[in-house]
């Protein structure tokens, strides 16, 4: 039967788009999702509006995706009634959710299959089932088994996805990822090394390992120390010239990790390292386990070891409580840790958590406005911060071509600055040096030396 339906995908020559929403986790589980699909026979779509199979992974970590999701799903009704044949297919953080699975079942009875995270490796079987017998599929798994060996279908050349934990046990009171997503598991660091060398055999120039908090990462020693040691190895047990992770909690910085810096070659001079709230009394109350003092020591000590760091963080502004002194509190810390970038999102209340629950909680209007004043003191900052490359010739690794031209290529420092610069498609996953003639808030521009 299997073989019936995989020479049918062939012979009609189906094809698949994927739309896919919120972080670099999801970003990685949909190339996997493509990986299982093109090793299937399945090819992507050249225009999405008319692929045979539509995919939308979605993500559930603030509200307003939910809506977005359902105005998209329902503007689908169209093209399944003319295309009674084409697969719906919605997957992802949100479907984890027991709940959001069904009534998205329910309230879209053209939707054919939805699987949670930990289903990816049962897609084929799922496919299968909706061509083969045309029933609806639901598979909202709590087996949180870490499966190895589902084919991957990478979407750049040169820098590269690797999984090395999964889950979270943090329950920042704002966060629904633990509820989601589950305990956290460790990948073996044989699986990781294999996958790592394999991918520098097949041209790739750098690698960000991933997980929800990385510096958790466990092996079988169950010592604090295991994710410095995961650097190491990777370091000196394969080719690979650039070494990033994301995303760490600055609680579990280790004096190891710390010390990667500087020692570590391949290790790029980066670190996204969540802050969420300058003010001691809200990350207390957000479970952060952390001060602020901790914090800004923290970042002393990197760039101690490393003056020309790069360092990203995640703000959120209006937790419940949240007064103006202690906004002021956030505005000065980012002042003092002088952000390459941040990433600022408005408190949104999520089911499960224990934020939602909280008194205090603030208005929409006093919200919009702290971010926007937050967004534009963070703006100031990486202006002036990427002032400092004017000048300097630094090594950008070649990721794609400009979306407005094809003669514009777009590459990344190993600051994790953007650049972009003449050249073209062959340029990709290529390491040049280019000197800096142009700064712009969040990008910068050069030529080749
Ligand atoms: N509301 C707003 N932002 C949130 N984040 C996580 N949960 C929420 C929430 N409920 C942000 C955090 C996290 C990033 C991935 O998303 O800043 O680091
Ligand atoms: Fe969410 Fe906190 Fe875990 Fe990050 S560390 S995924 S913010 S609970």
């Amino acid at each position: 039967m299997q073989d019936t339906i995989r020479n049918s995908i062939a012979q009609n020559a189906l094809t698949y788009s994927i739309e896919t929403y919120g972080c670099q986790m999801n970003a990685h589980e949909s190339e996997k999702i493509a990986g299982v699909l093109e090793s299937l026979g399945f090819t992507i779509a050249e225009q999405p509006s008319s692929a045979d199979v539509v995919i939308y992974n979605t993500c559930c970590i603030r509200q307003h995706a939910e809506a977005k999701l359902y105005s998209n799903i329902g503007a689908l009704k169209e093209y399944k009634d003319a295309n009674q044949n084409a697969l719906i297919v919605v997957c992802g953080c949100m479907m984890q959710q027991q709940d959001a699975a069904k009534k998205l079942m329910e309230r879209f009875p053209y939707v054919d299959i939805v699987f949670g995270t930990n289903a990816i490796h049962r897609l084929e079987d799922m496919l299968y089932k909706a061509l083969d017998e045309r029933v609806r599929v639901l598979n909202v798994s709590d087996d949180q088994t870490v499966v190895e060996g589902v084919p991957i279908k990478r979407s750049g050349l040169g820098s590269a996805y690797v999984n090395i934990i999964y889950g979270c046990n943090n329950y920042c009171s704002y966060c629904v990822v633990p509820y989601v997503r589950g305990r956290e598991r460790s990948r073996k660091e044989e699986d990781i090394i294999s996958e790592v060398q394999e991918l520098c055999q097949k041209g790739a120039a750098e690698i960000t390992l991933l997980g929800q908090n990385v510096n958790s990462y466990s092996d079988d020693t169950k010592n604090g120390s295991a994710f410095a040691k995961l650097l190491h190895r990777i370091d000196t047990q394969t080719d690979i010239k650039r070494l990033r992770f994301m995303t760490s909690h600055p609680k579990d910085m280790s004096d190891e990790l710390i010390d990667c810096y500087g020692s570590i070659n391949s290790l790029c001079e980066h670190v996204h390292l969540p802050v969420q709230s300058g003010s001691n009394a809200i990350l207390h109350a957000m479970n952060r386990r952390y001060t602020r003092e901790h914090y800004l020591n923290l970042l002393g000590r990197l760039k101690q070891r490393v003056p020309s760091l790069a360092v990203t963080t995640d703000i959120i502004v209006g937790f419940p409580g949240e007064s103006e002194e202690d906004f002021a509190q956030t505005l000065s810390l980012v002042e003092e840790a002088q952000f390459d970038a941040a990433y600022t999102f408005a408190y949104s209340p999520r089911a499960m958590t224990k934020a939602a629950s909280l008194p205090d909680q603030i208005s929409k209007e006093v919200k919009s406005e702290r971010l926007e004043r937050l967004n534009a003191l963070v703006k100031q900052i990486m202006q002036s911060r990427n002032s400092a490359y004017l000048g300097r010739t630094v090594q950008v690794l070649i990721d794609g071509t400009s979306r407005r031209s094809s003669n514009e290529v777009q590459g990344r420092t190993r600051e994790a600055k953007t650049v972009n610069m003449s050249g073209c498609k062959d340029d990709i996953g290529k390491l040049i040096d280019v000197k800096i003639d142009k700064v712009m808030t969040h990008t910068l521009r050069g030529e080749r030396v």
